[in-house]
């Protein structure tokens, strides 16, 4: 078993380069899907989902090709669909967009229920109606979600009961090579949907609107092979951001959209902190003391849900009363019960947190509770004088590159160490 240890105290100094967003590379790998030839997927995170991910397409007939470390060579030319393994598929969220993927290609597509973070029931309703919307009979029985249709994935006319990342990615991936003309209404505006729009287009898509909450897809018979850089991790730059502040630092974040970090760039201004936006980099500086603020998550362009956590952790060592309210999933408060183990004094009401601020966190055993949770008790650590050990760290290596490397080379003291689990030491007796 792995940990992560912490010896906090430490501000954070420097620089970090930001890896390729794990949430723009999962459609794009999986709309390779649609596309018979060869597809260069440059600036990929090295982290466990996008992995998992590999192995799943490589399972259904892919050939995939490492070229450097952050570069890929995807071939879907032979991919087959129903075919992947149930074991992988439910591991990770993102493997929900090889039903896009196989419905737009085949007309067919058998997947996994997929698994991901816990954050409380996650339906994939609107992913349904989207897909029932272009012609599909879709069911979920035995853990599988299928499609099937007669005359494959048909263009049409989808309003979302609200807006989600994820059923606007696979309803856009299917209607790529859809016949006719798909409009999406209350479409999510995230980067990645951008991103993948973007991919998409490369390939020869005709998508328009992207960004916008109105995507307008043109069915094309097929795409064609190209090479993408994926965008910058939005949310592994916010928790840097963050975990400057937090540590009461000044680092200066690379290989970013500025635009892309707004929210959070607004927030930090709010707790003093100053933040100089520069073309492909942002430089934050803490302030001499942290004041309290208030966040409500909402879809892009507000606050995102993905940094919650973070923003928690770095409350905690705020003056006064700070408030979150988490509107977009109903229980992503799991790691509040990590953070209160570090002296955290926070109350869960509903969807909304209160945290007193102001007394420092100490140091205790905790583990990470989910992939953003892992990193705010990772920020918590870094904050608290002694020595912090944090179990359940491959959930953070879901979605985050080298973290702790990036975060030995600002100057944390920070180690993985590997350590017997309960069932090796039974056995050592
Ligand atoms: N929702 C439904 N029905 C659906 C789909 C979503 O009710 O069919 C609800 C969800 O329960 C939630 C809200 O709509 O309350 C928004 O969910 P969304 O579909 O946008 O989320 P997701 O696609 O499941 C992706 C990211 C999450 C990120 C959210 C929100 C991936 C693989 N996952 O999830 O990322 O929190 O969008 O931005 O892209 C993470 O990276 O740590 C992570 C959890």
């Amino acid at each position: 078993m792995e940990k992560i240890v912490v010896n906090g105290g430490n501000p954070l100094f420097g620089q970090v380069e930001i890896s390729g967003s794990k949430n723009a590379a999962l459609p794009i790998i999986y709309a390779c899907v649609l596309v018979r030839g060869k597809c260069v997927l440059e600036n990929i995170p090295d982290v466990s989902d996008i992995r998992c991910s590999f192995d799943i397409l490589r399972g259904i007939g892919a050939k995939i090709r490492m070229i450097t470390r952050t570069t890929y060579e995807v071939d879907c030319t032979d991919v087959e669909a129903g075919r992947s393994d149930y074991d992988l598929v439910r591991k990770i969220r993102g493997s929900y967009y090889l039903l896009g993927s196989e419905f737009g290609r085949f007309g067919r597509a058998k997947v996994g229920l997929p698994g991901g973070c816990n954050f409380g029931v996650r339906p994939i309703d609107q992913h349904i109606k989207g897909f029932e919307a272009l012609g599909g009979r879709v069911s979920t029985e035995g853990g599988y979600v299928e499609i099937e249709s007669d005359r494959g994935a048909v263009g049409s006319n989808i309003f979302f009961d609200l807006s989600s990342v994820g059923a606007t990615l696979n309803v856009m991936i299917a209607a790529a090579t859809a016949d006719g003309v798909t409009v999406i209404d209350n479409a999510a505006r995230e980067p990645h949907v951008v991103d993948c729009a973007n991919f998409l287009n490369t390939c020869g898509a005709q998508i328009s609107g992207a960004g916008s909450d109105v995507i307008k897809i043109k069915g094309v018979k097929e795409l064609h092979g190209c090479t993408y850089a994926i965008i910058p991790d939005m949310i592994e730059a916010g928790s840097f951001m963050v975990a400057a502040v937090a540590t009461r630092g000044a680092v200066k974040i690379n290989n970013v959209i500025p635009k892309h970090l707004e929210s959070v760039t607004a927030k930090l201004i709010e707790t003093g902190a100053d933040v100089e936006e520069f073309d492909d980099a942002v430089m934050v500086t803490s302030g001499e003391t942290i004041r309290r603020t208030s966040v409500k998550t909402l879809p892009y362009p507000g606050f995102p849900t993905d940094m919650h956590p973070q923003m928690a952790a770095l409350l905690c060592t705020a003056e006064g009363t700070s408030y979150i309210n988490e509107s977009i999933f109903e229980n992503r408060f799991r790691y509040v019960e990590e953070l209160r183990r570090m002296g955290a004094r926070i109350k869960v009401d509903g969807r909304i947190l209160v945290i007193e601020g102001g007394a420092p966190l100490s140091p205790a055993p905790v583990m990470a509770t989910d992939l953003r949770g892992g990193v705010a008790v990772m920020i918590a650590a870094l904050t608290a004088k002694g020595v912090t050990e944090i179990s359940e760290i491959n959930l953070i290596e879901r979605g985050y590159d080298n973290i702790v490397g990036k975060m030995q080379a600002l100057g944390a003291d920070i180690r993985k160490v590997t350590v017997p689990d309960d069932a090796q030491l039974a056995r050592a007796n």
